[in-house]
């Protein structure tokens, strides 16, 4: 093993922490007995500290018997007794419990990933932990939910959803609109399968979410697009369409950022109306709006020509797959007979607990701390960008949502960004699966920011610095 990098904080002592996290590797059995450690100069080099730090965790190392000194051989891990072994785990469970370190895989040559920027996540530090459990446990206990649960979605989470959607995002309703599902994706493919038959085609932003754009291709509709630039969605383009059926971002488009404007969204509507169509409302993280207060929905306009759809995924959790859709009064009728025999497909057990916390006034809290919480990183992330990179970087979509967009002036392609950054031990993510017919002159790419810590979000700029210095 010759290459290893650790994430070190300011809390405690530099060497400690090397210690630590090289015991952490020999009684977890990724260093084995007899394989080599990298010599003090390299392992200094590797995670910037000096050789005194490196040297004094080896000596204790040593000390204790992990590791042994063979000279100009260098430093190899001694053999463990298999019941020291174990209590070292439990030992070490604890630690990283209190102190979670962020320890990437060693590998040999190349340098282990250090920092993800992956959008479809969120920060675990704030999950309320303690409220969900205790909740979940509540509604474990409940007789009804050793039965299939409602088919359209829970009733008592439907009740909190009618308040929250008028309260933050305008749009009025009633139960008997709000269809529960798993996922955008799921309620795309449900509503596509009442939709196609009057609907052959449909408008699609360009560049836009892949996502829906498979599940519209799955169904076999003729795809239409709507060009979106970085300020925002050509909107001439309706004249001429043949589509009477759109999806669209318009809170928060996917992947510029931009939100529409309310003389957009106006025209948007005033289209559907005259066309005799819908639009699709893609609602993914419009809590998340840093500038002003969120931007009421389209859907609060006119809820007539709308399909709303809303998810649990960014405000709260991916895994928890709950989301709902809104639809227009004359959609609800053929939804439900087209879906009669259908079961549920969320978890009536979420659905339930996720209802109360909302009733208990957990969620609009939640929401609260979670928008200060991502704003912190999302500034961080843009100050640190713009301090390392200047001119070089124009920085799209900073004022809402999870991720931003970075366009970097370079001669490198994106794959080869990606790669270089790869290199330097951190992931971004490419764009141009996002794109249609469109392309983008400069290479784009999307950094989520929502898991990260501050000083990941620092260390991983610092790194994409030397990967993408010409
Ligand atoms: C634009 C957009 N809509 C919806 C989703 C996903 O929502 P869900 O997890 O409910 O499918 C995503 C996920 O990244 C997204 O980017």
């Amino acid at each position: 093993m010759d290459d290893f990098i650790f994430l070190l904080t300011e809390k405690e002592a530099k060497y400690k922490q090397v210690y630590q996290q090289m015991k952490i590797l020999i009684t977890q059995g990724t260093l084995q007995t007899n394989d080599s450690l990298p010599s003090i100069r390299k392992l200094a080099e590797t995670l910037q500290v000096s050789r005194n730090t490196t040297l004094t965790a080896y000596e204790q190392l040593v000390a204790e018997g992990y590791i042994r000194g063979e000279g100009r051989k260098g430093y190899f891990v001694n053999a463990l007794e298999p019941v020291f072994l174990q209590e070292q785990e439990q030992e070490q469970e604890q630690e990283q419990e209190q102190e979670q370190p962020v320890l990437s895989q060693p590998t040999s040559n190349t340098t282990s990933l250090l920092v993800d920027f992956r959008a479809g996540a969120v920060d675990q530090t704030y999950f309320p932990m303690k409220t969900w459990r205790q909740l979940a446990n509540q509604v474990l206990q409940e007789p009804s939910c050793y039965q299939y649960g409602e088919l359209f979605g829970d009733p008592l989470l439907k009740e909190q959803l009618v308040p929250y959607l008028l309260q933050a995002r305008g749009v009025s309703t009633t139960s008997e609109n709000i269809m529960i599902g798993s996922s955008t994706q799921q309620m795309l493919l449900y509503v596509g399968f009442l939709l196609k038959d009057h609907f052959p085609s449909v408008l699609l932003e360009d560049p836009g979410y892949n996502g829906a754009r498979e599940a519209f291709q799955l169904h076999r509709f003729v795809i239409e697009t709507l060009p979106v630039m970085e300020t925002g969605a050509q909107l001439d383009i309706l004249k001429h369409c043949q589509a009477r059926l759109l999806y669209v971002t318009p809170s928060h488009h996917f992947p510029y950022g931009v939100s529409m404007t309310i003389q957009q969204r106006q025209t948007l509507i005033q289209w559907a109306q005259q066309v005799n169509g819908y639009i699709l409302e893609d609602d993914y993280d419009g809590e998340f709006r840093y500038t002003q207060q969120p931007f009421p929905a389209l859907a609060s306009i006119d809820p007539s020509k709308v399909i709303y759809l809303g998810t649990f995924s960014k405000s709260f959790l991916p895994g928890v797959r709950l989301s709902y859709m809104v639809l227009p009064n004359t959609l609800v009728q053929p939804f439900k007979e087209r879906f009669a025999h259908f079961e549920q497909n969320a978890s009536s057990l979420h659905q339930r607990t996720m209802a109360q916390f909302m009733a208990q006034g957990e969620w609009t809290r939640h929401i609260k701390r979670m928008r200060l919480t991502y704003k912190q990183k999302m500034q961080h992330l843009v100050q640190e960008l713009q301090r390392q990179f200047g001119p070089q970087i124009a920085v799209l979509g900073e004022q809402s949502g999870l991720y931003i967009v970075v366009k970097v002036k370079s001669p490198l392609s994106e794959q080869q960004l990606i790669q270089r950054a790869e290199t330097y031990g951190v992931k971004v993510y490419p764009t141009s699966p996002f794109f249609i017919n469109q392309t983008s002159e400069d290479p784009l790419l999307q950094l989520g920011f929502s898991k990260l810590t501050m000083e990941e979000i620092k260390l991983g700029v610092e790194r994409l610095k030397e990967a993408w210095q010409p």
